[in-house]
């Protein structure tokens, strides 16, 4: 098929690159021409494990414009892929979509065939049939269902391990708003051998709020558990082992620590917060999950103190600023807070991530930052603030090591000791 990406962020360039694999012509569009003369050179703008491979491999299927008018006369289907970042309330800013949505009809306009767009970006239940429909009609002057198709594919993709979660998904959820559109996303993943949920648009919308709101619930309610366990030093790992082999419960996200961060997550979270206000409807376990979300980064600058009573004018190394290992990605770091606290603190940072230092740096420009996790071991103690695997081989060398996960031997600390264990 013949596909253009509106957005070439995480979402919308795994998209991309992997239809390209999949032997479909894709041309991306972004308005960062920085980002559009990257990807033409085969470089890839994120950081993302084999992103860049299949940008140099699937060359000749994969292209990047700032042109909308190019992309879409030389495409069949659209993804919206742009951001849908919080705005101060927590509700979702969907400007960027309306933007992108009122290009692409006014382009369409004078197009002889038929088109779909695909809504691929996140957006609260009823986004898609209820302002980029009305959108697309207007700019367009043409009719969705008839002229035109329309269709709400949300995303699932793990920054980090997102081209295999993208080729081999647990599923893939389209909403569609009419038959030619639905057949169109069939075959588009035709190849594909996981389910195919199909829905309505706004039920596809809800399946990945409620998927990410119930995968955070799991995480704070491990970390509440955790906490409980903490005051009779039982090991939440056990916990987690025993209760995760109840098929009805499951192991994953049930990793005891600082919470959960990311682009994702408290962007969702918020958003579906905002949403149950504006629909009046309380979100109270919602809010509890936020709630212990919060504190939990905290509790690990308080055992630090259990350690290092004083941390004025100390040193805290900190090895890990991205939200999770294996991407550069700080966005909602739990590293954040809990530098902002030892800061409060009158603390001294050095800081360590294989990634991230760059994004870190635009936050924090004046804390120290290390060529090495080892640099990061001359300081007073050590907080383990993201789960590298480059940390689990390390010698920490007879420091006071605070660890936010369970990284199995801190090598050598002098003292040891975890959030939840
Ligand atoms: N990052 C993830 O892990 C993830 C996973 C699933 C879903 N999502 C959702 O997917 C969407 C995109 O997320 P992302 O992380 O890829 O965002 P991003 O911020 O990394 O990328 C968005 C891109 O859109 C571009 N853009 C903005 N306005 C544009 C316009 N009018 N025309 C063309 N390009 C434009 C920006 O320059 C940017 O490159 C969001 O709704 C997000 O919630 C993200």
């Amino acid at each position: 098929m013949r596909l253009s990406i509106i957005g070439t962020g995480y979402v919308g360039l795994v998209t991309g690159a992997c239809f390209a694999k999949q032997g479909h012509r894709v041309i991306c569009v972004d308005i960062d021409p920085e980002k559009i003369q990257k990807i033409n050179n085969g470089i890839s703008p994120i950081y993302e494990q084999g992103l860049e491979e299949l940008l140099k491999t699937y060359k000749d299927k994969i292209t990047a414009t700032i042109n909308y008018q190019d992309a879409l006369e030389n495409s069949d289907v659209t993804f919206l892929c742009v951001g849908t970042p919080s705005l101060k309330d927590g509700s979702i800013d969907i400007s960027y979509l309306k933007e992108a949505t009122k290009q692409i009809a006014t382009i369409l306009r004078n197009k002889k065939t038929w088109h779909l767009i695909i809504v691929k970006s996140t957006v609260v239940p009823g986004t898609t049939q209820q302002i980029v429909l009305p959108l697309l009609e207007q700019y367009s002057g043409k009719k969705v269902g008839k002229d035109l198709g329309l269709a709400m594919n949300p995303e699932f993709l793990k920054e980090g391990v997102a081209i295999q979660d993208f080729l081999q998904p647990d599923r893939i959820v389209f909403g569609f708003y009419d038959e030619p559109s639905r057949n169109t996303l069939r075959e588009l993943y035709k190849d594909f051998t996981c389910p195919l949920v199909e829905t309505s648009l706004s039920a596809a919308e809800m399946i990945k709020y409620a998927s990410n709101a119930f995968l955070a619930t799991k995480i704070s309610f491990i970390n509440e558990i955790g906490n409980l366990c903490k005051h009779l030093g039982i090991d939440t790992y056990e916990v987690a082992t025993g209760m995760g082999l109840d098929s009805r419960i499951g192991r994953p996200f049930l990793d005891s620590g600082i919470g959960w961060g990311g682009s994702c997550f408290p962007k969702d979270i918020d958003a579906l917060i905002a949403w149950s206000k504006e629909i009046k409807e309380p979100a109270r376990i919602i809010h509890s999950v936020k709630e212990v979300n919060a504190e939990q980064p905290l509790r690990l600058v308080k055992i630090l103190q259990k350690h290092l009573p004083t941390i004025k004018g100390k040193t805290i190394g900190i090895l890990g600023l991205a939200f999770k290992p294996d991407t550069d990605d700080i966005r909602d770091s739990r590293a954040i807070p809990i530098v902002k606290e030892l800061l409060r603190k009158g603390a001294r940072i050095k800081a360590y991530d294989p990634q991230a230092i760059g994004n870190f740096k635009a936050l924090f420009p004046t804390i120290e930052y290390c060529a090495s996790a080892v640099d990061v071991l001359s300081s007073d103690a050590v907080l383990i603030t993201t789960k590298w695997k480059e940390f689990t081989t390390l010698d920490f060398k007879e420091k006071i090591v605070i660890d936010e996960r369970r990284l199995a031997q801190a090598k050598n600390a002098k003292e040891y000791e975890g959030v939840c264990w």
